[in-house]
């Protein structure tokens, strides 16, 4: 049992954000003087670690894990208990061992938030986190293409089916603005998150812009401090923080 907020960042579909937001969800909460753990539940596809640029393992004490603690927030991930790029070659019923592990194994403490980056689509991961953590409260990810929204749905309704409140919509990659300009590019399309929200009954919570990542940066995928994206991620972060 997790003692905390929970809330899941999900979505049909890869490649849409889910663990960029989840992982800077969970710094901008940290920035509002919250506590968060990160809970990487993307067994097969885990990128938690490689975002936040954490390179070390975490240390066991009697006989359970003790979080990597990286940038004032907690983190858990299948990426520390396999040797480097090694492929998980694994069935069902051990993914939901390893959902029981993180969540019972690990000393996490009493914490504000827990923020879970689950893998995509509504496959045995999704099924297994509902089971478990009844408690948790998700969002749901999208891009703006109205195709993309579709395929976002099915994780939407199949929270919904197993009682887990969704509490909005976030739709990434919304436009993009050239530096110090207020235009703005909508380059996948428009509507999708809206049209997403509305179909799931939910608010559209935010839209977060493309940023180019800066690659002199040890985590690109994290937004400079003050940038319009990390700007973006603070104002989401008030916005679910007053949901709970
Ligand atoms: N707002 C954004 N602007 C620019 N690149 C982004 C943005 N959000 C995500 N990305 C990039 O898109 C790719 C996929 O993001 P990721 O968070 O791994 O998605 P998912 O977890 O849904 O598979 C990554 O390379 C990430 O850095
Ligand atoms: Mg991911």
């Amino acid at each position: 049992m997790l003692k905390g907020n929970v809330l899941a960042v999900t979505s049909g579909k890869g490649g849409v954000g889910k663990s960029s937001l989840a992982v800077n969800l969970a710094l901008a909460l940290k920035k509002l003087g919250k506590s968060v753990a990160i809970i990487d539940l993307d067994i097969y596809g885990f990128s938690v670690p490689k975002i936040l640029n954490i390179d070390y393992k975490p240390k066991t004490f009697n006989g359970k894990i003790i979080p990597v603690e990286t940038q004032g927030i907690k983190v858990m991930s299948m990426g520390f208990l396999v040797n480097g790029n090694d492929p998980i070659v694994w069935r069902g019923p051990m993914l939901g061992k390893m959902i029981e592990h993180f969540t019972k194994d690990v000393l996490w403490g009493e914490l504000d938030y827990f923020i879970l980056d689950m893998p995509p689509g509504t496959g045995d991961v999704a099924l297994d986190m509902h089971l478990m953590i009844p408690e948790s409260k998700e969002i749901v990810v999208t891009t703006p293409h109205k195709a993309a929204a579709f395929v976002a749905e099915r994780a939407g309704t199949m929270a919904i089916k197993s009682n887990h409140e969704v509490i909005g919509v976030v739709e990434n990659m919304s436009y993009f603005s050239p530096p110090d300009s207020d235009e703005k590019y909508f380059i996948f399309g428009k509507g999708g998150g809206q049209e997403l929200a509305s179909q799931l009954g939910v608010e559209l919570l935010g839209q977060l812009p493309i940023q180019e990542p800066d690659e002199s940066s040890e985590a690109p995928a994290i937004p400079t401090e003050h940038s319009p994206l990390e700007e973006e991620y603070l104002k989401l972060a008030r916005t679910i923080d007053g949901k709970f």
